[in-house]
């Protein structure tokens, strides 16, 4: 295996090559704030929680999803990154219906989580109140798209590691939704196998059990990464 270098906050960090800048960035022992991203799925950078800069670099970078190559100057916690980190936190509450008190993931949210690591009090933005539906037509699960970020966890789990591709997402910018099969109520979706791993990995209240109530929702955000362990590691055997 080999091994590259670089620096993180000007601390030298030795990772196997073909490590993502997040994965040095933990072995650094720095915690960075990430909503989208989930150990087991693969990476999109779409959240931008993660920006990291990198010098020579005029843009900023999604750790998660920019790979760490040899001698790179990493920063992680400069003004401007937490400039940004929290305006991106101010702006996923202003542009959804996110009424903390009310919601099953109160108290277990990642939503609230990173608000509070980038110590979001406010929010500078108007809040856009879109009137966004609730899909219930599951027998098991139910569908907040008042409390949905975008960051298509459910969409990538689905698929992934269930391979059952339920979930896509629909159309652009403020419209912009994720829908289940061909925009179909999700209990009507015949692919569905109710295993229940979208709801798992969701980091807010968006997707959760029928039975949960307020502040009831306690997800398993690491079954995605067992999953993916064991069959990559070809721990189940077909007889
Ligand atoms: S319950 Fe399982 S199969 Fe159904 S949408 Fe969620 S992850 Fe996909
Ligand atoms: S429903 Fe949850 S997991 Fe799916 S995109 Fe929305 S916030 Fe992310
Ligand atoms: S966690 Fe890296 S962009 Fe979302």
């Amino acid at each position: 295996m080999s091994v590259i270098t670089l620096s993180i906050d000007g601390q030298p960090v030795a990772v196997p090559a073909g490590s993502s800048l997040l994965q040095a960035v933990r072995a650094a022992g720095i915690r960075l704030p990430t909503l989208c991203h989930l150990d087991g799925l693969s990476p999109v950078g779409a959240c931008r929680l993660c920006l990291v800069q990198v010098e020579g670099v005029s843009r900023l970078l999604p750790a998660c999803a920019s790979e760490a190559s040899e001698g790179l100057q990493v920063q992680t916690d400069t003004p401007e990154l937490r400039e940004y980190r929290r305006m991106a936190v101010e702006l996923f509450f202003a542009e959804g219906n996110h009424e903390c008190a009310y919601c099953v993931a109160n108290g277990d949210c990642e939503l609230q989580d990173v608000a509070v690591t980038v110590g979001m009090d406010h929010s500078r933005f108007p809040y856009r109140w879109p009137n966004r539906s609730v899909d219930a037509s599951h027998p098991l699960f139910s569908l907040d798209h008042n409390r949905c970020i975008l960051c298509t966890r459910c969409v990538r789990v689905c698929d992934e590691i269930e391979a059952a591709h339920v979930w896509d997402v629909a159309e652009r910018g403020a419209h912009c939704r994720i829908i289940a099969g061909l925009d179909q109520p999700w209990g009507e979706v015949d692919a569905c196998t109710h295993c229940g791993k979208c709801v798992d990995v969701c980091p807010t209240g968006a997707l959760f059990h029928k039975a949960d109530g307020t502040a009831e929702k306690h997800p398993d955000r690491e079954r995605a990464q067992h999953l993916r362990r064991a069959r990559d590691q070809h721990e189940w055997q077909h007889r």
